[in-house]
């Protein structure tokens, strides 16, 4: 599940994510049940978007024209093995409630973050900025860390998993983009350094490197499809989920 090293070992990253959901969609269409299936897709799907404008401010990037985000009928454009796999998986999901029928929900997730998260520097940054912050570990930041994301408590997007399984004729064959949306925006080092050296009591220092490939200057979903047909939204904002992760990496320093 991370970009990086799907680029070193493609093959296992197409086993597990596209042949993997193929296989599970196949065990889910045979079983004769109907069960319900979600799938954790993912924003790489919709690629650099380098044909929707962006702007760089003061601490980030922003859309030039996307006030509410980038929504589901963005195009898609599979970039690194990750994107091509997840991607993979993404239409496959769709398409068998298309054809066989099965209650199937797509979530293209942005950042998700929260409790009992290992994040590790090629996934889950939230969390890794924070373990490394707390634990002393050296933080190296590609691009020039006004990358913007939206970021989404696991709790919210568990709540947005329970009203697709509690709502199966609104949800069947449905793509929902789900994250943070445009309140829970943060960029990742320039807007996210202050918040955790406040926490943390002291300045972090970083090493800076090159962009990664693909990255994306801004990613915000537009999550009103998801609250208008599920009635969802993030309960979480950023701030308190940022707090809430940050003491459990402190109450919990040995587990790194
Ligand atoms: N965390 C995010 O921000 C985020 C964003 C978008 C999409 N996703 C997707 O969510 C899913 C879960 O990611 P995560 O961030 O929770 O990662 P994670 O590492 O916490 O969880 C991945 C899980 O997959 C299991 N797994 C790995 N290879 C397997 C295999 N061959 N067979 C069976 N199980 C296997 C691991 O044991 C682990 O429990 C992934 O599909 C990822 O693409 C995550």
């Amino acid at each position: 599940m991370a970009v990086t090293t799907s680029v070193t070992d493609p093959q296992t990253d197409f086993k597990i994510n596209a042949m993997g959901t193929f296989n599970t969609l196949e065990a889910a269409r045979a079983s004769g049940n109907n069960p319900s299936f979600i799938y954790s897709s993912t924003n790489k799907v919709y690629g650099g978007m380098e044909d929707v404008e962006t702007v760089e401010l003061d601490s980030r990037y922003d859309y030039a024209n996307l006030p509410e985000g980038c929504a589901e009928n963005q195009a898609l454009d599979f970039h690194s093995p990750y994107g091509c796999s997840k991607g993979c998986g993404d239409q496959y999901v769709r398409d068998y409630s298309r054809i066989y029928g099965l209650p199937t929900t797509v979530f293209r997730q942005s950042c998700i973050y929260g409790l009992r998260q290992f994040g590790v520097e090629d996934q889950g940054w939230v969390a890794w900025f924070v373990i490394a912050a707390i634990t002393g570990h050296p933080i190296t930041i590609y691009g020039n860390g006004k990358q913007v994301r939206d970021i989404l408590f696991v709790e919210d997007l568990l709540d947005a998993y329970d009203a697709a399984l509690s709502n199966p004729g609104k949800a069947a064959g449905q793509i929902f983009n789900v994250g943070g949306g445009r309140s829970n925006t943060i960029s990742i080092w320039t807007e996210f350094a202050p918040i955790l050296e406040k926490l943390l009591g002291r300045d972090i220092p970083v090493a800076w490197g090159d962009w990664r490939p693909g990255d994306q200057p801004v990613f915000i979903s537009d999550i009103r499809k998801a609250k208008n047909v599920l009635n969802w939204s993030p309960k979480v904002s950023a701030q308190e989920g940022i707090q809430r992760l940050f003491s459990w990496v402190k109450e919990n320093r040995t587990l790194f």
